[in-house]
Protein backbone atom coordinates (compact mmCIF):
# COMPACT_ATOMS: atom_id res chain seq x y z
CA UNK A 1 0.00 0.00 0.00
CA UNK A 2 1.46 3.47 -1.26
CA UNK A 3 -0.12 6.14 1.31
CA UNK A 4 3.13 8.14 2.57
CA UNK A 5 1.25 11.30 4.00
CA UNK A 6 1.52 12.40 7.58
CA UNK A 7 -1.93 14.58 7.14
CA UNK A 8 -4.54 15.04 4.60
CA UNK A 9 -4.48 18.82 3.82
CA UNK A 10 -5.12 18.39 0.35
CA UNK A 11 -5.16 16.48 -3.08
CA UNK A 12 -2.03 18.82 -4.17
CA UNK A 13 -0.10 16.62 -2.49
CA UNK A 14 -0.39 13.15 -3.36
CA UNK A 15 0.96 11.17 -5.77
CA UNK A 16 -1.39 9.60 -8.30
CA UNK A 17 -0.19 6.26 -6.73
CA UNK A 18 -1.42 7.54 -3.48
CA UNK A 19 -4.75 8.27 -4.62
CA UNK A 20 -5.42 5.37 -6.28
CA UNK A 21 -4.12 3.07 -3.14
CA UNK A 22 -6.75 5.23 -0.45
CA UNK A 23 -9.60 4.62 -3.84
CA UNK A 24 -9.20 0.79 -3.55
CA UNK A 25 -9.49 0.78 0.34
CA UNK A 26 -12.08 3.06 0.47
CA UNK A 27 -13.86 0.82 -2.43
CA UNK A 28 -13.51 -2.38 -0.30
CA UNK A 29 -14.92 -0.56 2.38
CA UNK A 30 -17.81 0.48 0.72
CA UNK A 31 -18.37 -3.13 -0.51
CA UNK A 32 -18.32 -3.91 3.82
CA UNK A 33 -20.52 -1.18 4.14
CA UNK A 34 -23.53 -2.16 1.79
CA UNK A 35 -23.31 -5.74 3.22
CA UNK A 36 -23.65 -4.67 6.26
CA UNK A 37 -20.62 -7.43 7.51
CA UNK A 38 -18.30 -6.93 10.24
CA UNK A 39 -15.30 -4.24 9.65
CA UNK A 40 -12.14 -4.56 11.18
CA UNK A 41 -12.09 -2.08 14.42
CA UNK A 42 -7.82 -0.84 13.16
CA UNK A 43 -8.59 2.98 14.88
CA UNK A 44 -9.29 1.30 18.36
CA UNK A 45 -7.63 2.96 20.91
CA UNK A 46 -7.04 6.33 18.83
CA UNK A 47 -9.08 9.29 19.75
CA UNK A 48 -10.58 10.95 16.56
CA UNK A 49 -11.95 14.36 17.24
CA UNK A 50 -13.92 16.69 15.17
CA UNK A 51 -13.16 20.52 14.98
CA UNK A 52 -16.25 22.40 12.85
CA UNK A 53 -15.85 26.15 12.45
CA UNK A 54 -18.59 26.16 9.71
CA UNK A 55 -21.58 24.67 9.83
CA UNK A 56 -21.69 20.82 8.08
CA UNK A 57 -24.27 17.90 7.20
CA UNK A 58 -22.53 15.25 5.33
CA UNK A 59 -18.95 15.72 6.23
CA UNK A 60 -19.29 16.43 9.71
CA UNK A 61 -21.83 12.84 9.63
CA UNK A 62 -19.92 11.16 7.62
CA UNK A 63 -16.29 11.34 9.77
CA UNK A 64 -18.02 10.74 12.82
CA UNK A 65 -19.22 7.53 11.29
CA UNK A 66 -16.61 6.62 9.89
CA UNK A 67 -14.01 6.76 12.81
CA UNK A 68 -16.86 4.65 15.45
CA UNK A 69 -17.43 2.11 12.53
CA UNK A 70 -13.21 1.29 12.94
CA UNK A 71 -13.75 1.45 16.97
CA UNK A 72 -11.71 5.18 17.48
CA UNK A 73 -13.22 7.04 20.33
CA UNK A 74 -14.81 10.14 18.52
CA UNK A 75 -15.46 13.49 19.99
CA UNK A 76 -17.15 16.37 18.67
CA UNK A 77 -16.25 19.73 19.67
CA UNK A 78 -18.47 22.20 19.74
CA UNK A 79 -17.16 24.90 18.16
CA UNK A 80 -20.04 27.70 18.45
CA UNK A 81 -19.85 27.34 22.13
CA UNK A 82 -15.82 26.94 22.16
CA UNK A 83 -13.54 29.49 23.37
CA UNK A 84 -12.98 30.51 20.30
CA UNK A 85 -16.08 32.82 21.10
CA UNK A 86 -14.04 34.40 23.78
CA UNK A 87 -11.13 35.45 21.12
CA UNK A 88 -9.23 32.52 21.52
CA UNK A 89 -6.63 32.14 18.36
CA UNK A 90 -7.12 29.04 16.46
CA UNK A 91 -3.34 27.94 17.44
CA UNK A 92 -4.12 28.44 21.12
CA UNK A 93 -7.24 25.90 20.85
CA UNK A 94 -5.28 23.77 18.50
CA UNK A 95 -2.48 22.96 21.21
CA UNK A 96 -5.18 22.78 24.02
CA UNK A 97 -6.10 20.32 22.17
CA UNK A 98 -3.39 18.55 21.29
CA UNK A 99 -2.47 18.41 25.07
CA UNK A 100 -5.25 15.79 25.11
CA UNK A 101 -3.17 13.65 22.98
CA UNK A 102 -5.52 13.00 19.82
CA UNK A 103 -4.79 10.76 17.29
CA UNK A 104 -6.70 11.75 14.16
CA UNK A 105 -7.99 15.89 14.63
CA UNK A 106 -10.53 16.78 11.82
CA UNK A 107 -11.02 20.31 11.02
CA UNK A 108 -13.35 22.27 8.99
CA UNK A 109 -12.81 26.08 8.78
CA UNK A 110 -14.28 29.60 6.88
CA UNK A 111 -10.24 30.77 5.91
CA UNK A 112 -8.47 29.21 3.51
CA UNK A 113 -4.70 27.59 4.67
CA UNK A 114 -6.35 27.85 8.26
CA UNK A 115 -5.75 23.41 8.57
CA UNK A 116 -2.35 23.58 7.20
CA UNK A 117 -1.67 26.24 9.80
CA UNK A 118 -2.77 24.66 12.44
CA UNK A 119 -1.68 20.89 10.86
CA UNK A 120 1.89 22.50 11.77
CA UNK A 121 1.45 23.32 15.18
CA UNK A 122 -0.21 19.93 16.49
CA UNK A 123 1.35 16.09 16.66
CA UNK A 124 -1.33 14.16 15.44
CA UNK A 125 -2.41 13.44 11.87
CA UNK A 126 -4.74 16.13 11.07
CA UNK A 127 -7.86 15.76 7.56
CA UNK A 128 -8.57 18.86 5.86
CA UNK A 129 -12.73 18.67 5.92
CA UNK A 130 -13.09 22.18 3.91
CA UNK A 131 -10.90 24.89 4.42
CA UNK A 132 -12.49 28.06 2.86
CA UNK A 133 -12.44 28.25 -0.84
CA UNK A 134 -8.80 26.41 -0.89
CA UNK A 135 -9.26 22.79 -0.73
CA UNK A 136 -11.96 19.74 0.02
CA UNK A 137 -9.72 16.67 -0.27
CA UNK A 138 -12.36 14.27 1.34
CA UNK A 139 -15.26 15.02 -1.17
CA UNK A 140 -12.68 15.21 -4.01
CA UNK A 141 -11.50 11.69 -3.51
CA UNK A 142 -15.55 10.26 -2.44
CA UNK A 143 -16.17 11.76 -6.21
CA UNK A 144 -13.36 10.20 -7.44
CA UNK A 145 -14.66 6.94 -5.97
CA UNK A 146 -17.65 7.49 -7.13
CA UNK A 147 -17.31 8.52 -11.02
CA UNK A 148 -14.53 5.19 -11.06
CA UNK A 149 -17.31 3.06 -9.55
CA UNK A 150 -19.84 4.26 -12.35
CA UNK A 151 -17.85 4.51 -15.48
CA UNK A 152 -15.48 1.81 -14.30
CA UNK A 153 -12.40 3.88 -14.88
CA UNK A 154 -10.66 7.27 -13.17
CA UNK A 155 -8.85 8.49 -16.77
CA UNK A 156 -9.58 9.74 -19.98
CA UNK A 157 -13.19 10.76 -19.15
CA UNK A 158 -14.85 14.26 -19.83
CA UNK A 159 -15.82 15.77 -16.51
CA UNK A 160 -18.05 19.13 -16.26
CA UNK A 161 -17.70 21.04 -13.55
CA UNK A 162 -20.80 23.52 -13.61
CA UNK A 163 -21.58 26.78 -11.64
CA UNK A 164 -20.06 28.41 -9.15
CA UNK A 165 -16.31 27.54 -9.51
CA UNK A 166 -14.79 30.85 -8.01
CA UNK A 167 -15.85 30.35 -4.33
CA UNK A 168 -15.85 26.54 -4.36
CA UNK A 169 -13.29 24.18 -2.35
CA UNK A 170 -14.79 21.17 -4.21
CA UNK A 171 -14.30 22.26 -7.81
CA UNK A 172 -10.59 23.42 -6.74
CA UNK A 173 -9.92 19.64 -5.65
CA UNK A 174 -11.34 18.14 -8.04
CA UNK A 175 -9.53 19.92 -10.54
CA UNK A 176 -6.30 18.85 -9.31
CA UNK A 177 -7.29 15.38 -8.43
CA UNK A 178 -9.01 14.14 -11.89
CA UNK A 179 -6.18 16.56 -14.03
CA UNK A 180 -3.84 13.93 -12.21
CA UNK A 181 -5.58 11.18 -13.04
CA UNK A 182 -5.28 12.60 -16.45
CA UNK A 183 -8.95 13.33 -17.49
CA UNK A 184 -10.34 16.28 -19.57
CA UNK A 185 -11.89 19.00 -17.21
CA UNK A 186 -14.21 21.49 -18.55
CA UNK A 187 -15.74 24.03 -16.12
CA UNK A 188 -18.83 25.82 -17.35
CA UNK A 189 -20.23 28.79 -15.55
CA UNK A 190 -20.79 32.98 -16.02
CA UNK A 191 -17.78 34.55 -16.54
CA UNK A 192 -18.23 36.49 -12.66
CA UNK A 193 -18.05 32.72 -11.06
CA UNK A 194 -15.10 31.23 -13.02
CA UNK A 195 -11.89 32.27 -11.15
CA UNK A 196 -9.77 34.79 -12.96
CA UNK A 197 -6.69 32.68 -14.35
CA UNK A 198 -8.94 29.34 -14.89
CA UNK A 199 -7.29 28.71 -18.65
CA UNK A 200 -4.33 28.51 -17.55
CA UNK A 201 -5.08 25.04 -15.23
CA UNK A 202 -5.13 23.11 -18.40
CA UNK A 203 -8.82 22.96 -17.91
CA UNK A 204 -11.54 23.89 -20.78
CA UNK A 205 -13.60 26.74 -20.08
CA UNK A 206 -16.95 27.42 -21.40
CA UNK A 207 -19.69 30.34 -20.59
CA UNK A 208 -22.56 28.22 -22.33
CA UNK A 209 -24.08 24.93 -21.12
CA UNK A 210 -25.12 23.35 -24.25
CA UNK A 211 -21.17 23.47 -25.28
CA UNK A 212 -19.61 22.83 -22.12
CA UNK A 213 -22.16 19.15 -22.23
CA UNK A 214 -21.06 17.97 -25.57
CA UNK A 215 -20.26 14.31 -24.76
CA UNK A 216 -19.93 14.77 -21.23
CA UNK A 217 -19.51 11.28 -19.40
CA UNK A 218 -19.37 13.35 -15.60
CA UNK A 219 -21.49 16.44 -14.89
CA UNK A 220 -20.66 17.64 -11.91
CA UNK A 221 -23.19 20.92 -10.40
CA UNK A 222 -21.90 23.09 -7.49
CA UNK A 223 -23.98 25.15 -5.07
CA UNK A 224 -24.22 29.09 -5.27
CA UNK A 225 -21.86 29.86 -2.43
CA UNK A 226 -23.86 32.87 -1.35
CA UNK A 227 -21.97 32.69 2.51
CA UNK A 228 -18.71 33.60 0.62
CA UNK A 229 -20.02 36.46 -2.11
CA UNK A 230 -19.35 40.06 -1.43
CA UNK A 231 -22.44 41.56 -3.48
CA UNK A 232 -24.23 39.93 -6.42
CA UNK A 233 -22.77 37.29 -8.67
CA UNK A 234 -26.11 36.50 -11.02
CA UNK A 235 -28.65 38.68 -11.98
CA UNK A 236 -31.06 36.71 -10.59
CA UNK A 237 -31.68 33.10 -9.67
CA UNK A 238 -34.09 32.54 -11.90
CA UNK A 239 -32.48 33.72 -14.43
CA UNK A 240 -29.19 31.52 -13.14
CA UNK A 241 -31.23 28.17 -13.29
CA UNK A 242 -32.22 29.02 -17.26
CA UNK A 243 -28.64 29.27 -18.53
CA UNK A 244 -26.96 27.18 -15.72
CA UNK A 245 -29.82 24.99 -14.17
CA UNK A 246 -28.91 21.62 -14.73
CA UNK A 247 -32.33 20.18 -16.21
CA UNK A 248 -32.79 16.72 -18.65
CA UNK A 249 -32.89 19.44 -21.72
CA UNK A 250 -29.46 20.70 -20.95
CA UNK A 251 -28.10 17.17 -19.54
CA UNK A 252 -29.14 15.51 -23.37
CA UNK A 253 -26.12 17.43 -24.94
CA UNK A 254 -24.00 14.86 -22.71
CA UNK A 255 -23.32 11.50 -23.53
CA UNK A 256 -26.50 9.34 -23.29
CA UNK A 257 -24.88 7.11 -19.94
CA UNK A 258 -23.31 10.70 -18.42
CA UNK A 259 -23.81 10.51 -14.52
CA UNK A 260 -25.05 13.69 -12.57
CA UNK A 261 -22.91 14.63 -9.14
CA UNK A 262 -23.77 17.63 -6.69
CA UNK A 263 -22.02 17.33 -3.66
CA UNK A 264 -24.52 19.09 -1.29
CA UNK A 265 -25.91 21.17 0.05
CA UNK A 266 -28.12 21.13 -3.41
CA UNK A 267 -30.56 24.34 -3.76
CA UNK A 268 -33.06 22.58 -6.01
CA UNK A 269 -34.09 24.93 -9.09
CA UNK A 270 -31.35 27.48 -8.54
CA UNK A 271 -28.22 24.75 -9.82
CA UNK A 272 -30.53 21.43 -10.32
CA UNK A 273 -33.96 20.25 -11.45
CA UNK A 274 -35.28 19.00 -8.64
CA UNK A 275 -36.98 15.71 -10.25
CA UNK A 276 -33.23 15.26 -12.33
CA UNK A 277 -31.81 15.23 -8.83
CA UNK A 278 -33.68 12.45 -7.08
CA UNK A 279 -33.63 10.04 -10.88
CA UNK A 280 -31.77 7.35 -9.69
CA UNK A 281 -30.83 6.44 -13.37
CA UNK A 282 -28.93 9.50 -13.83
CA UNK A 283 -27.86 10.97 -10.67
CA UNK A 284 -25.52 9.61 -8.15
CA UNK A 285 -25.57 12.01 -5.58
CA UNK A 286 -26.51 9.75 -2.62
CA UNK A 287 -23.94 7.28 -4.12
CA UNK A 288 -21.57 10.13 -3.11
CA UNK A 289 -23.04 10.18 0.30
CA UNK A 290 -22.12 6.56 0.94
CA UNK A 291 -18.75 6.68 -0.56
CA UNK A 292 -18.24 9.62 1.72
CA UNK A 293 -18.00 7.41 4.74
CA UNK A 294 -15.71 4.59 2.53
CA UNK A 295 -13.35 7.14 2.08
CA UNK A 296 -12.91 8.82 5.21
CA UNK A 297 -12.71 5.65 6.69
CA UNK A 298 -9.89 5.06 4.12
CA UNK A 299 -7.90 8.28 4.92
CA UNK A 300 -8.34 7.81 8.43
CA UNK A 301 -6.81 4.27 8.35
CA UNK A 302 -3.87 5.22 6.34
CA UNK A 303 -3.00 8.43 8.22
CA UNK A 304 -4.05 6.18 11.69
CA UNK A 305 -0.94 3.82 10.03
CA UNK A 306 1.33 6.19 9.50
CA UNK A 307 1.03 7.74 12.67
CA UNK A 308 2.55 5.04 14.97
CA UNK A 309 5.45 5.03 12.72
CA UNK A 310 6.12 8.54 14.03
CA UNK A 311 7.74 9.67 17.00
CA UNK A 312 5.38 11.69 19.59
CA UNK A 313 7.00 15.05 20.01
CA UNK A 314 5.41 18.23 20.46
CA UNK A 315 5.91 21.01 17.65
CA UNK A 316 5.34 24.43 18.86
C1 LIG B 1 -19.41 21.36 0.17
C2 LIG B 1 -18.57 22.22 1.07
O1 LIG B 1 -18.85 22.37 2.26
O2 LIG B 1 -17.58 22.71 0.57
N1 LIG B 1 -20.30 20.54 0.82
C3 LIG B 1 -19.89 19.35 1.33
O3 LIG B 1 -18.87 19.23 1.98
N2 LIG B 1 -20.64 18.28 1.06
C4 LIG B 1 -20.06 22.14 -0.91
C5 LIG B 1 -21.02 23.23 -0.52
O4 LIG B 1 -21.10 23.64 0.62
O5 LIG B 1 -21.69 23.70 -1.44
Amino acid sequence: MTFRQKHLLGIEPLHPEEIRSLLDLADRYADQNRSGGPVEPVLTGLTQVNMFFESSTRTQASFELAGKRLGATVMNMAMQASSIKKGETLIDTALTLNAMHPDLLVVRHPHSGAVNLLAEKVNCAVLNAGDGRHEHPTQALLDALTIRRAKGRLHRLTVAICGDIAHSRVARSNIILLGKMENRIRLIGPPTLIPAGAADWGVEVYGDMAEGLKDADVVMMLRLQKERMDGAFIPSEREYFHRFGLDVEKLAHAKPDAIVMHPGPMNRGVEIDGTLADDINRSHIQEQVEMGVAVRMAAMELLARNRVAAPREVWV
